[in-house]
């Protein structure tokens, strides 16, 4: 059975995932109208793996024999203006996923429950990357400025992503 006070932080964490997931998705609307396809398909990509991380957390409170309690997901942001501004905002936002996982690690302690203290390590070590992976498109945005031709690569590579499944147990 899971501490009530880890359980309600954990279900408040599945609605940031799911969050993160309509904030990724709008993105990606935003790059297709625009027609950079190669960007779509990474926001896209990564609007997955939130779901995914929200997937893990149910599936991981529905182990502990806790409760779900799933609340309502906001509008997501979408005064994008283009991929510089996007890749700012999507940096932010996992800055700020980040602080929430940390107070899981830190509500878990204060708890004593070692289970969701080690579980959420997947999550912190996995915000790392996220935040890695925004602040390099944004070092090379800058770089580029206005070229074109270097936009025009870039949204190449980003074409290039594929989904990969998120699986806890499997790691
Ligand atoms: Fe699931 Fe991007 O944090």
């Amino acid at each position: 059975m899971i501490n009530k006070k880890v359980e309600d932080i954990l279900n408040a964490q599945i609605n940031k995932e799911f969050y993160s997931a309509y904030l990724y998705l709008a993105m990606s609307a935003f790059f297709d109208e625009i027609g950079l396809y190669g960007f779509a398909n990474w926001t896209k990509v990564q609007a997955r793996e939130e779901v995914d991380h929200g997937m893990i957390l149910f599936d991981y409170i529905i182990e502990r024999d806790g409760t779900i309690d799933l609340q309502q997901i906001n509008s997501p942001d979408r005064s994008f203006e283009n991929p510089l501004q996007v890749f700012e905002k999507i940096l932010d936002h996992e800055k700020y996923v980040t602080e929430s996982i940390n107070c899981v690690a830190y509500m878990s302690d204060d708890e004593c429950d070692l289970a969701t203290r080690h579980f959420i390590n997947w999550y912190i070590s996995e915000q790392v990357e996220e935040e890695a992976n925004a602040l390099d498109i944004i070092k090379k945005l800058k770089m580029f400025g206005e070229d074109k031709a270097s936009l025009y690569q870039l949204d190449k590579d980003l074409g290039t992503r594929t989904y990969q499944q998120h699986s806890y147990k499997s790691e």
